[in-house]
C-alpha cells in the first residue's frame, strides 16, 4: 500500500503537471505504486532499506542500494527521505548534485516527521519553492535554475553533516540516521558485558548496525569461526565494511544486505547475537523482535545459542520458550535486559550442520 508521502508527491506530481516532463528522474528512497511502476524505464530508483528494495525489484523496478557521487545528471528528482535531519538534508543536497540545470526536485514529507522544520532548512537555500499539503503531508518543490544558484555554502554543509564521519573519539565510523548513530547504544553495551568470550563456531549479528556487536564478537571471541553481519540499511553495510576492518583478525567477516524478517538462512550458525529493531517506519513494532528471534531459532544449528539485548518491557520471553530448549534472563539494567536461549527446537530437514541433535 503506498504511504501518504508518496500519495502526495503523486498528487503533486500530476497537479502541477510534473509527470508528463519528469524525463529521466532520479527517485531516492524510492517506494513503489502503480504509477511507479508505469514509469519504470525512465525511473532510477535508489533504496538503501532492503526491505523496501525488495518490494520494488518485486514489482519490476530495477533499483541501486546507494547513490554514488558523479552517478549522471537527471531531468527531476523525487526524494521521500528518512526522518533523521542531518540524512534528510544531505539527501537534498545528493539530489540538487544529481539534476541539471532546469531540473526540478520534490521532496515529500510526513507532518510528524518534521515537515515544517524540513521548510525552514530549505529556505536557507535562497530559491523560490513552493509547498503543498496533502495526506498529513508536506511537498517542498524547488527548481535548480542557471542563474539562481542553491547557496552552495548551505549545500556543502548539509552534506559533510550527512556525510559519514568518525565517532566516539575516532574509534568508529557512522553516519546519521542509524540507529544510535553517534553512540553506543546501552542495552547494546549490556549485552557486550554478559558475552561470554568462549563463543565458537559460524557466528551471526542480525540487525548489525554501524557494527558496535560485531566489533566486541571480533575483539574478544578468538575461537570462532566466522560471522556474518546482517543488516538491511545499505549506509550501515558501509560503516562495518570500515570499523570490521580495524580489527586484527585473520577472518574476514562477511557483511550481508539482508531482510532478516525474511529468514537468513536454516541450521548454518552456531551463535546468534542481537539487538533487534522494535520499529519499522514511523511506528513502534514490538512483533519485529520476534521475528527476528524466528529467523535466529530457525538459523541456529541444534544446540545452538542465541544471545539478545531488549527493552525490558517487550514480551520476547515466551516465544523463547516456545521455540528453545532453554531460556533465561541473564542480566537487567537501565531498563534493558539480556536474554540468553540455548538449542532451538527447530528441526531441520535434510543436511545438518556441525553439533546437530
Ligand atoms: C536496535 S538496532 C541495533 C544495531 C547494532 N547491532 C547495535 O547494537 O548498535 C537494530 C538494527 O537492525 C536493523 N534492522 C531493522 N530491520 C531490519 C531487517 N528487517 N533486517 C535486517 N536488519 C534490520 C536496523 O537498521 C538497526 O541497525
Amino acid at each position: 500500500m503506498a504511504t501518504p508521502a508518496l500519495e502526495a508527491l503523486h498528487f503533486v506530481l500530476t497537479r502541477e503537471g510534473l509527470l508528463d516532463v519528469a524525463g529521466k528522474t532520479l527517485f531516492l528512497r524510492a517506494q513503489p505504486d502503480a504509477w511507479v511502476v508505469e514509469l519504470a524505464a525512465r525511473l532510477r530508483c535508489v533504496q538503501p532499506w532492503k526491505p523496501m528494495a525488495t518490494v520494488l525489484e518485486d514489482a519490476g523496478l530495477r533499483t541501486e542500494r546507494l547513490l554514488l557521487p558523479g552517478s549522471g545528471l537527471h531531468d527531476s528528482a523525487w526524494l521521500l527521505p528518512n526522518r533523521q535531519r542531518e540524512s534528510m538534508l544531505a539527501d537534498v543536497a545528493a539530489a540538487h548534485e544529481a539534476l541539471r540545470p532546469g531540473g526540478w526536485l520534490l521532496v515529500s514529507l510526513h507532518q510528524d516527521w518534521g515537515a515544517r522544520g524540513l521548510e525552514r532548512q530549505l529556505q536557507t537555500l535562497g530559491v523560490p519553492m513552493q509547498c503543498f499539503s496533502k495526506h498529513h503531508c508536506r511537498v517542498a518543490l524547488l527548481r535548480k535554475q542557471e542563474g539562481e544558484p542553491w547557496d552552495a555554502g548551505v549545500l556543502e554543509r548539509w552534506s559533510r553533516a550527512g556525510a559519514m564521519q568518525r565517532m566516539l573519539q575516532g574509534r568508529f565510523w557512522s553516519v546519521p540516521g542509524l540507529f544510535c548513530w553517534d553512540a553506543v547504544d546501552r542495552g547494546s553495551a549490556l549485552l557486550a558485558e554478559h558475552l561470554p568470550h568462549n563463543l565458537r563456531g559460524d557466528v551471526a549479528d542480525l540487525g548489525a548496525g554501524w557494527g558496535f556487536l560485531s566489533d566486541q564478537v571480533l575483539r574478544h571471541c578468538p575461537d570462532i569461526d566466522s560471522l556474518d553481519c546482517h543488516e538491511a540499511d545499505a549506509h550501515a553495510l558501509e560503516c562495518l565494511r570500515r570499523n570490521l576492518g580495524l580489527v586484527m583478525t585473520p577472518m574476514r567477516p562477511r557483511l550481508i544486505w539482508s531482510d532478516v524478517t525474511a529468514g537468513v538462512g536454516r541450521g548454518r550458525y552456531d551463535v546468534v547475537v542481537s539487538n533487534p529493531p522494535f520499529h519499522e517506519g514511523r511506528d513502534a513494532d514490538p512483533t519485529l523482535g520476534l521475528r527476528f528471534i524466528g529467523a535466529a531459532a530457525t538459523a541456529l544449528r541444534a544446540g545452538g545459542h542465541l544471545w539478545l539485548v531488549a527493552n525490558r518491557q517487550l514480551p520476547y520471553e515466551a516465544a523463547l520458550e516456545e521455540l528453545f530448549a532453554r531460556s533465561r534472563c541473564v542480566a537487567q539494567r537501565d531498563g534493558f535486559k539480556v536474554l540468553h536461549a540455548e538449542a532451538p527446537r527447530v528441526i531441520h530437514a535434510g543436511r545438518g550442520g556441525r553439533g546437530r541433535r
